[in-house]
């Protein structure tokens, strides 16, 4: 009974819960959406012919046959990709037109490894790298991927898989066998622009099926919990993948937003595989997790329970592309991340300002309001580092250019914010002002810069400007302008501390189809706009990149972009976007940028405070206290609303928030060594509990996110509270210290209370946080500042950390090995230094104190040994109340080996 009455209860949800989606389609709205999703599981009319198989020493390739069209020639190629992953490839051979590969995505080719042939039959094919096998099935096709000899992924077991090839137009009154029961698929999806031969429909689909797998993560960028739902089941739309400017995004949602990266994990607690759809078109994908159960399998349950097992099915959908796809195949989370990361790259290590506090506002009125409100940060002695300005410093909306009026003289703005130590990031987007004598629009049209129209005009659209054109990053002559605009000689009134902010980049067209461009314009390369949509954004940044890195060759570059897809963190952090000043939005910013950073993306942040609408004052105040915990940390808000810069509240309030920024700034050292380590290692920033911890109750967790692995936070995201839920994981055995106050609690469910100046975080017991404690102004006026180490101890009274520093800006750690990257280790009562890499780097830095939480009994004193200090006594205290243990001044320089042992 129970059973019944809870799917009776989510289908009345699910018919109450209907978005208003009235700017943006549905999948029944997009022709092959509607067409691709009609298809039934049964017999796919795929077949391999494996008379005719290619096999080489790291590639196996098949014909590909559509028993519907025979004659139409299709190729698949299996490789195997260094590092435990697969690739698979479906294009045309002799098609009509050839089809499109993302270009940017990928960080520089896979490199391929060997393959051996296991067994070859004319039914099957067997083939192995490492522990990884790969069973190719001829009729129908199917493809199953084993980590030894368990079965972790089947490609079409649905028979969903679908290719359709560019063809010619059938004659009146003929079906076309591909979209029998669509006919108007042709008419939508005709290609008439340049081309002479008609494309036609060219979607392409393949289902994935994971069994044993509990939940599947991925698929950034929506405004979702970090688990994707089962989408059929409860009568959502497959979630959709289109870069796309909405306007006050809904959440719970499976609509696309600014951002799409095609990568998915698909876990249990024993095991994870990934699939990276490497697809730059408009995608929609299609979850079926068995936990959902639909009235018929549910019908089979409640007769025969034991039936139940446990699957996730996933199906990708493009409406154009050659199909490839890489498996990663784990086995744990981490490794499936890093897989894909090895593909897609990583975000260089960014300078240490870009991780402290950022200060927007759209708009700062002028020069004078700029130097006014870092005056009064400082006042208030509150930190900042980056002071923000939207469009309204450029000249009528053109970029590179000041309005001479309200920033008549931006070099002495920038002046005076860099003698601070501050920074500045200007917004350049990427439509260009129709404006007769404005040398961009000029040169763009003159040496032929712009996307076109399919009559091979240039492409008009509305956006801040008013008539705009756009950019065409594809042509690599645009870009090799492009990047020269950022040169101080070419954008006057910059200089190497000002940075670029790429918003509007999906792109956003005001009067395009669904606020975008339409997707028959052309790009360089002949390519339709259809074909390279969700890579725009990617190709934009690129541009900005390469001029950063030209303009100021000795900086690490900083660029936030709103447009974003797989790879885009190799250039770029990026932000939510457009939310709201609402609780739901504050909450959703955690699952958001947990899923970006299983995504590759781990430079991501949220508006504090919401972008639209007026925040009350305990939101404001808790969104400050969360978003110092999520890697990029700004301030933003529309230009209807309230000013809101902290120093404008009562004092209790100001307190609060500089509570919180001060806990983001001494937590600095942690944020720059884990963008080291994200670097080197491909370890994202931000990480899920499942990343450290395979137990089934934090699968669903994703109001509790880790930094590194060793801070624990649980932002409230809830109004009014006097209580919050946190589950810390690790077993009983686990210690975790609240990092206010110090109490240990062990691994479990707890209801804490909290107040306006709680923060819900823990250290990890076992963990070693280096921070510096001294509160200042700005980042830069902390390069030389000593650090505080705070050692948390677990069960066995150990723990371990790592800290790395260099110049803070410039290159030379790559270049010249300027560097120091530490570990610290606490065992038997004794702290070690010591250098992880043979580098060095003349810093003043030092160790100022040790915080010893969960310290041993009876400590009287401790013992510093290092070459330059030789055997020095040291004192300790121990804090009652709070039961931890200070080591005073041990005054060591970073730069040497040390120990510290307690007496
Ligand atoms: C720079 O600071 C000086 C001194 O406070 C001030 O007089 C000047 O107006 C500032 N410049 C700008 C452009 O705000
Ligand atoms: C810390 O030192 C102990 C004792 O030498 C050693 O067993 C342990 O592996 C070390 N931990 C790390 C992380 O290196």
């Amino acid at each position: 009974m129970a059973k019944w009455a809870i799917i009776l209860g989510v289908c009345l949800l699910n018919i109450v819960v209907a978005v208003d989606k009235n700017n943006f389609k549905s999948c029944e709205q997009s022709s092959f959406c509607r067409r691709l999703r009609k298809y039934q599981p049964g017999e796919s009319t795929y077949h391999l012919d494996f008379s005719a198989l290619h096999i080489t020493d790291n590639v196996v390739e098949a014909q590909l046959i559509n028993t519907q069209v025979p004659e139409v020639n299709l190729k698949l190629t299996l490789t195997a990709i260094i590092g435990n992953i697969f690739r698979v490839s479906v294009d045309e051979v002799n098609g009509l037109h050839s089809r499109y590969k993302p270009q940017f995505a990928l960080n520089g080719d896979p490199q391929e490894t060997k393959l051996e042939v296991v067994a070859r039959n004319l039914e099957q094919v067997t083939v192995s790298s490492g522990d990884s096998k790969v069973v190719l099935t001829a009729k129908p096709l199917k493809i199953e991927f084993y980590t030894k000899d368990k079965l972790v992924n089947v490609v079409n077991s649905k028979g969903l898989f679908a290719f359709e090839h560019y063809r010619n137009k059938p004659a009146e009154g003929e079906t076309d066998p591909q979209i029998q029961d669509d006919p108007g698929a042709w008419e939508e999806n005709f290609k008439s622009h340049h081309d002479t031969k008609p494309r036609g429909p060219s979607a392409i689909a393949a289902d994935f099926n994971f069994p044993n797998a509990e939940r599947v993560y991925g698929l950034p960028e929506h405004g979702d919990s970090l688990s994707l739902k089962s989408t059929q089941q409860n009568n959502l739309d497959p979630y959709r993948l289109y870069n796309l400017d909405v306007f006050e995004y809904e959440l719970d949602s499976t609509m696309a937003i600014y951002g799409a990266v095609p990568v998915v994990y698909a876990v249990s607690p024993q095991h994870s595989v990934g699939v990276f759809w490497h697809n730059a078109a408009e995608t929609w994908v299609d979850i079926k997790n068995s936990k959902d159960t639909d009235i018929i399998s549910s019908l089979v349950d409640f007769v025969n329970p034991s039936s139940k097992e446990t699957f996730v099915d996933v199906r990708f959908m493009s409406e154009s592309g050659v199909l490839d796809f890489f498996v990663l195949m784990g086995p744990t989370l981490k490794s499936a991340v890093k897989q894909y990361v090895s593909l897609t790259g990583v975000h260089g290590l960014p300078q240490l300002f870009t991780l402290a506090y950022h200060q927007s506002r759209w708009n700062y009125n002028d020069q004078d309001d700029v130097t006014t409100v870092v005056a009064n940060f400082d006042i208030h002695n509150l930190p900042l580092d980056v002071m923000w300005l939207d469009i309204e410093y450029t000249e009528g909306k053109k970029y590179f250019t000041w309005d001479h009026i309200k920033f008549s003289n931006p070099d002495n703005m920038v002046s005076n914010l860099t003698s601070t130590g501050r920074k500045l990031v200007v917004i350049i987007d990427p439509h260009i002002k129709r404006e007769g004598g404005y040398f961009l629009h000029e040169d763009a049209l003159k040496h032929d810069f712009y996307v076109k129209n399919k009559d091979g005009s240039v492409y008009e659209g509305w956006c801040w400007p008013g008539s705009s054109s756009y950019l065409d990053f594809y042509n690599p002559s645009t870009v090799d302008y492009y990047k020269k605009l950022y040169s101080l000689d070419n954008f006057k009134g910059t200089s190497h501390d000002v940075w670029i902010w790429n918003d509007m980049n999906e792109p956003s067209v005001f009067n395009g189809p669904e606020i975008t461009m339409p997707k028959d314009c052309v790009h360089y390369g002949g390519w339709e706009h259809r074909d390279v949509h969700n890579e725009y954004a990617l190709a934009h940044t690129i541009g900005t990149y390469q001029g950063l890195r030209l303009r100021s060759p000795h900086k690490r570059p900083f660029i936030l972009t709103r447009g974003h897809f797989a790879g885009s963190q190799r250039y770029t952090a990026m932000w939510t976007g457009d939310n709201d000043a609402k609780w739901s939005h504050l909450a959703v910013s955690f699952p958001m940028c947990l899923s970006e950073a299983l995504g590759g993306i781990s430079f991501c942040g949220a508006d504090v405070g919401g972008f639209f609408n007026n925040p009350d004052t305990e939101l404001l105040q808790r969104w400050y206290q969360a978003g110092i915990w999520l890697p990029f940390f700004r301030a933003h808000a529309h230009i209807d609303t309230k000013r809101r810069e902290p120093y404008l509240f009562s004092d209790d309030i100001i307190n609060r928030i500089r509570t919180a920024l001060r806990l983001r700034y001494a937590h600095l050292p942690l944020w720059y060594t884990l963008f080291w380590e994200h670097e080197t290692q491909g370890e994202p920033v931000l990480r899920p509990l499942l990343y450290h911890y395979p137990e089934k109750e934090v699968i669903d967790i994703d109001n509790t996110a880790l930094i590194g692995n060793s801070v624990l936070v649980r932002p409230v995201s809830e109004p009014g509270v006097t209580s919050v839920e946190v589950y810390l994981p690790g077993g009983s055995n686990a210690n975790w210290y609240d990092l206010s106050t110090f109490t240990l609690y062990h691994g479990g469910s707890y209801k804490l209370s909290v107040d306006l100046d709680t923060h819900v975080a823990f250290y990890r017991g076992g963990s070693i946080i280096p921070r510096k404690d001294r509160p200042r102004r700005s980042s830069t006026i902390m390069h030389r500042d000593p650090f505080t180490l705070y050692v948390a101890l677990d069960n066995e009274k150990t723990a371990s950390g790592t800290l790395y520093l260099d110049d803070y800006e410039s290159y030379e750690y790559k270049n010249a090995k300027k560097y120091i990257y530490l570990l610290f280790n606490y065992s038997n009562n004794k702290l070690t230094s010591s250098l992880l890499d043979k580098t060095d780097y003349p810093t003043e830095e030092w160790i100022e104190k040790v915080v010893i939480l969960g310290p041993p009994a009876g400590i009287k004193g401790a013992k510093l040994i290092s070459k330059s200090l030789g055997t020095v006594d040291l004192e300790t205290s121990y804090d009652k109340q709070m039961k931890y243990l200070t080591v005073r001044k041990p005054g060591v320089s970073v730069r040497e080996p040390f120990s510290i042992e307690l007496v």
